[in-house]
């Protein structure tokens, strides 16, 4: 039999401050009523220590995952970070990290997929795992979104918030990944988008004057995309794998907004008790969202649960991954 990717630990990080409705009330033309009833985002949390970048909270996930699993760093092959934030442009923020945790034997290199990222990363990581050449491969996702955001435009700086999250793949005869749709659609980056910065066009005093640093989102247009193509997957994922809504433990679906994880789940008829969320808490991590969910849900997951994962983020890239959870959380 194939072996499969399994995930056998969780970790995550989440600042400690928090931007709430009410704070951002002052900062923005916004209300709590708005950003609720069209985001069901309550707060965010925001990473504040000086010189800190998405490393800083990767380097805590992946080291509370390998604690939890018991293993030492230097059994780690390799380290995948999922990321939209790197530290640096150019320097890998993966081998930062892996340098950092002490796991001196692995190769490692960032992934960059918008909101896909983490999703990607798990399948890019799991085939290290499936083709049989690793046997420890630790997948990081994490932003440090508000390096990012512009906090006087009201209709991006309620929605994003930091934090990351980390798994540990291992081979597993029984649970583990056991089927993957991704896509993309590159027609989508003129409705998400940083301007400027890339090499496209190169930061002059005039991007900056104009603001051009941080993400722009039309949002209805990528609301419409998201909310179809994200049920699309989820419920061909299901349908192919023979999987009806009772077979399903639990929905993972990337934290954007709570309309569109309410409407996938109704296309793969899940009840919301089985749809795992913390957006009224993180809003969107980007990269974060996925593993957060797991790290806060860890305990409520059993061996041989039906996982299905399902996200959607600028590019456009999206997709879904069929899971069977590995283990019974201590
Ligand atoms: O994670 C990566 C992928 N991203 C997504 O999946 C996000 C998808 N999009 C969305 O989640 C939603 O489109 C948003 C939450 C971003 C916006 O919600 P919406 O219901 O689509 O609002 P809208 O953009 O259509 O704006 C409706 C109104 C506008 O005013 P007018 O033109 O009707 O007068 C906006 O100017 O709401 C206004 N508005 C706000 N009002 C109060 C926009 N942002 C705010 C705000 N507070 N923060």
């Amino acid at each position: 039999m194939a072996v499969k990717a399994a995930i056998t630990a969780v970790g995550g990080y989440i600042p400690e401050y928090k931007l709430t409705n009410s704070i951002l009330e002052d900062m923005v033309d916004t209300t709590d009523e708005w950003i609720t009833s069209r985001t069901g985002i309550k707060e965010r949390r925001i990473l504040k220590e000086e010189g800190a970048g998405t490393s800083f909270m990767g380097i805590r996930a992946a080291e509370e995952a390998l604690k939890k699993r018991g293993i030492s760093a230097e059994e780690v092959e390799l380290v995948i970070c999922a990321t939209t934030t790197p530290d640096m442009q150019v320097a890998s923020t993966a081998a930062y990290i892996a340098t950092e945790i002490g796991a001196k034997n692995a190769f490692s290199f960032d992934l960059q997929s918008a909101c896909s990222s983490f999703l990607y990363a798990l399948v890019t990581g799991a085939q290290f795992i499936q083709s049989g050449t690793h046997s420890k491969v630790l997948v990081i996702g994490g932003d440090k979104m508000s390096s990012i955001i512009d906090y006087t435009d009201r209709t991006t700086c309620v929605i994003f918030g930091d934090g990351a999250g980390a798994v540990l793949l291992e081979p597993n005869e029984e649970y583990g990944v056991e089927d993957s749709i991704l896509r993309s659609d590159g027609n989508g980056r003129e409705f998400l988008y940083i301007k400027s910065g890339g090499s496209m066009r190169p930061p002059t005093e005039e991007t900056v004057k104009n603001r051009e640093h941080f993400v722009h989102q039309e949002g209805q247009q990528v609301f419409k995309f998201a909310v179809t193509n994200m049920a699309d997957v989820s419920a061909k994922i299901m349908e192919r794998n023979g999987l009806t809504s009772d077979d399903v433990a639990f929905l993972v679906p990337h934290q954007a907004n709570k309309r569109i994880i309410d409407a996938t789940a109704k296309r793969m008829g899940i009840g919301s008790e089985k749809v795992m969320l913390n957006i009224h808490k993180y809003g969107n991590t980007t990269s974060g969202t996925l593993p957060l969910c797991l790290w806060d849900y860890e305990k409520q997951l059993k061996k041989g649960d039906n996982i299905v994962f399902s996200a959607f983020g600028g590019g456009f890239t999206w997709g879904s991954v069929y899971l069977t959870w590995a283990y019974d959380a201590k």
